[in-house]
């Protein structure tokens, strides 16, 4: 039976091989193509992709190897304009998040795949797991009352990057997540951080996100800590949610807890706050790899002509905070505004999802 989808991946260093390895692994799609200028590289995949015909040169790949789609998992300074020659191409496009450097290089890959008719899909891969669907799910049905604060923790040793800072390594896993639920964007983002190794790349940063309604959310990221953190707290009117995703098999705890404020009160001794301290409770959650849906999403979008969940309007708002959280850097964490709501797909991009989540059915 004829595969459907011809995929080239372009980096083959330490994520690039996890996305292959999905890819193939999908009924519809075949991986005929790799790409990296390193050839020690290239030799490891060799011998797990012995029928994919091998490149150092990206223009090569495009020009030689028959595609359908490219992805793209090289380091973020290369992303726009792999992505670009790509989409000039014709080929469907899938990026490794950041989407791009800047925001301009993101609205020129929008504009360029809307203009050809072409997918692209940026990889904001805790969109497609089941814990993250699981607490969107509660939160949209009034599960823990008005969602009011989020906090998160993304720790671990390195990897040090060498182009971008930690807040662009490893806060867009947050942000994607923080985004989907918040079902906007920030009204102010503030960060401070430090660069203790490398100068001029901060590798630890706290990053806050000021929205409407009074909601709020921070995101520590760090690449000098002892220990591996994976944490987001959940924080709503009447429950809140832990999410350690670390959790082999428990990752999502709901705590039915509160604190209250009295509505009124004369004086200092009536004056209360109430605790409420209830049961905690473990929701069941699907075991699936959130890469495997992601690309099966990919997959279907291309198929379908559908706009994917984390389409590239998602990577240009993410990149747009990104930005601003490195202009705060500069003013010491000063608030730098933002335009708060969500931003609309252009005009010329096929039908858009609603907000809800992607149809992940037959892949889950
Ligand atoms: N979604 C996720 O959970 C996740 C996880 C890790 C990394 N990433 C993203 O994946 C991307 C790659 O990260 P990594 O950790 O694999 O980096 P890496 O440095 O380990 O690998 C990058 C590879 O790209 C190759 N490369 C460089 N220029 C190239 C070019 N012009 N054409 C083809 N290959 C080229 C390099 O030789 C290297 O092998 C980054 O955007 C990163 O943010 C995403």
């Amino acid at each position: 039976m004829k595969k459907a989808l011809n995929i080239g991946i372009a980096g083959c260093g330490y994520w690039g091989p996890n996305l292959a390895r999905n890819f193939s692994a999908h009924p519809a799609a075949e991986v005929t193509a790799l790409c990296d200028p390193d050839p020690e590289r290239l030799a490891h995949m060799r011998g797990l992709y012995p029928q994919a015909a091998l490149f150092e040169d990206f223009a090569r790949m495009l020009r030689d190897a028959a595609l359908d789609a490219v992805v793209v998992a090289t380091p973020v300074r290369t992303h726009f304009v792999l992505a670009r020659a790509a989409l000039l191409a014709g080929k469907h496009v899938l990026i490794e998040k950041p989407m791009a450097s800047s925001s301009e290089e993101c609205e020129e890959l929008i504009a360029l795949a809307a203009a050809r008719g072409l997918t692209l899909m940026v990889g904001h891969t805790y969109l497609y797991s089941e814990p993250v669907r699981k607490i969107a799910e509660i939160i949209r049905s009034g599960g823990i009352g008005e969602l009011k604060y989020i906090n998160c923790q993304r720790l671990n040793l390195g990897l040090f990057q060498k182009d971008i800072n930690v807040a662009w390594d490893l806060a867009p896993h947050d942000l994607s997540i923080i985004l989907h639920v918040m079902g906007e964007c920030p009204q102010l983002v503030n960060c401070q951080g430090n660069a203790h190794i490398h100068p001029g790349i901060e590798d630890v940063t706290n990053l806050s996100l000021t929205f409407r309604k009074h909601r709020f959310a921070t995101v520590q990221s760090s690449w000098l800590e002892p220990r591996k953190v994976r944490q987001m707290t959940f924080v709503g009117t009447h429950k809140m949610i832990v999410y350690d995703d670390l959790q082999p098999l428990e990752k999502i705890r709901i705590y039915d807890v509160r604190v209250e404020c009295p509505p009124h009160y004369d004086n200092f001794a009536e004056f209360q706050y109430s605790y409420h301290y209830g049961d905690c409770y473990l929701p069941r959650i699907k075991q699936s790899e959130p890469l495997k849906n992601m690309c099966a999403h990919f997959v279907d979008c291309v198929c379908d002509g559908t706009r994917p969940l984390s389409c590239g309007v998602r990577g240009l708002e993410m990149v747009r905070i990104l930005e601003a959280s490195s202009e705060s850097l500069l003013a010491q964490g000063g608030p730098v505004p933002f335009a708060s709501g969500r931003l609309e797909a252009l005009s010329g991009e096929p039908e858009a999802l609603d907000e809800g989540l992607p149809s992940l059915s037959g892949v889950l």
